[in-house]
């Protein structure tokens, strides 16, 4: 049996001979360099002066043999040089810093070592223009994505906007029920005592009187909506307490005609906080209508919908809660994305908390989450205090 080679006997076998093991292992790293998918470039460095001296095959293949011996500027142009050179003088080493060669994305990688009088850089280029130019297709496709949320966003405030328009409708109709009556009550009384013969002038103008009446509170109605529904501008520093109550009163004829009882519990006069007003409003008055709509749908009394503003430190804490019976469970995780709906056969859009959340997080740099309790929902708003 032959017995293995130990060190000590190719130590023996090569004696004398090193300088020849030394080429043939220089050989055969250059032609195993040579298959390497990577360009490999050799650089030296003398003092004040740099040289490409060997590039292996495919970096013969990418750049073109004419480049041996050539300055690397010559390679990848003086400022790209510039810096490799800089940071390899720096720290001896250089990871994956890009470079562009015609039009191409190229990986420099390589370190630099010292000779007596001269330096010796290595470096390893890869190319990565298709990796790159997939890079530049994802960055466009999410600006692109991001383009089209905005869009979507707004699409879905202008048909928040529409909805409220819609909805805006039937508040009027609910407020105008009453003084329409009158009116008519007050044209009926005209005729009666026109045909009874019993209408003098004072009777004709007490009742002119009352029409006229009735004629400017309807359209102070409308004044107070559009006032309602428009957003503000910039924000600034609002009284909660008076916005939650113009609210309550811009659905209150919806809520007497329902049976609905709004308590409401405010441990002070005023809450100070910042942000829009209107749009501030307009979130409570989305909960609200929730609280409406579900209570709406509920056979027995009471329904109730109570409203509690505190301090929580300096912020304040506003609860909105019903006893509508509650959130279907299968909705709450998702209930402020937009879309999410439990009540798409009576028109629901899924829309409203969605947009609640927006001006609550965005415009008021506040929080909103939702649970159930016992007999219905309830809403817990958190707002920063002001300053
Ligand atoms: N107070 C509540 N009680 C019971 N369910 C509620 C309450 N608030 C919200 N929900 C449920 O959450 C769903 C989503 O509410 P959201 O306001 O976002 O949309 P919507 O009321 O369905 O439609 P809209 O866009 O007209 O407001 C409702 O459809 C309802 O199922
Ligand atoms: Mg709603």
């Amino acid at each position: 049996m032959r017995a293995l080679l130990t060190n000590r006997d190719i130590f023996q076998h090569v004696k004398g001979n090193v300088a020849r093991m030394l080429e043939i292992k220089l050989r055969h790293a250059k032609e195993i360099m040579d298959l390497l998918p990577e360009a490999i470039i050799e650089i030296f460095d003398i003092p004040g002066q740099q040289a490409i001296h060997w590039m292996n095959r495919r970096a013969q293949l990418l750049f073109g043999k004419a480049l041996l011996n050539q300055h690397p500027d010559r390679l990848m142009g003086a400022s790209a040089w510039g810096r490799l050179y800089r940071e390899l003088g720096e720290r001896e080493v250089i990871q994956n810093n890009l470079v562009t060669i015609r039009g191409k994305s190229f990986e420099f990688s390589g370190t630099l070592s010292h000779n007596i009088n001269s330096r010796y850089i290595k470096l390893i280029a890869k190319d990565v223009t298709e990796h790159e130019e997939a890079k530049k297709i994802l960055r466009e496709e999410i600006s692109e994505e991001i383009r089209l949320r905005r869009e979507n966003e707004y699409l879905m405030m202008q048909q928040a906007r529409m909805a409220s328009m819609g909805e805006t409708v039937g508040y009027i109709a609910h407020q105008w029920r009453q003084p329409l009556a009158q009116m008519g009550g007050i044209l009926m009384n005209l005729e009666s005592s026109y045909l009874f013969g019993e209408l003098d002038k004072s009777y004709l103008t007490e009742k002119i009187e009352q029409g006229n009446a009735l004629i400017k509170y309807m359209s102070r109605t409308i004044d107070d909506f559009r006032l309602f529904f428009q957003p503000n501008r910039e924000s600034e520093t609002f009284d909660v307490a008076d916005s939650i109550q113009r609210a309550v009163q811009i659905v209150s004829a919806s809520l007497n005609y329902y049976h609905i009882e709004v308590k409401r519990a405010f441990t002070r006069e005023r809450f100070f906080a910042a942000g829009y007003p209107n749009e501030f409003s307009q979130a409570i008055l989305n909960l609200i209508n929730n609280a409406r709509d579900a209570l709406s749908q509920k056979p027995t009394y009471p329904k109730t919908i109570s409203i509690t503003v505190k301090e929580l430190g300096s912020d304040t804490e506003i609860l909105v809660c019903d006893d509508g019976g509650g959130i279907d469970p299968q909705l709450l995780s998702t209930l402020f994305e937009p879309y999410v709906t439990g009540r798409r056969e009576s028109g629901g859009t899924g829309v409203g908390l969605y947009i609640t959340r927006l001006i609550i997080e965005q415009k008021m740099k506040g929080k909103i989450e939702a649970s159930n309790r016992a007999d219905g929902a309830c809403f817990r708003i958190f707002l920063p205090s002001v300053g």
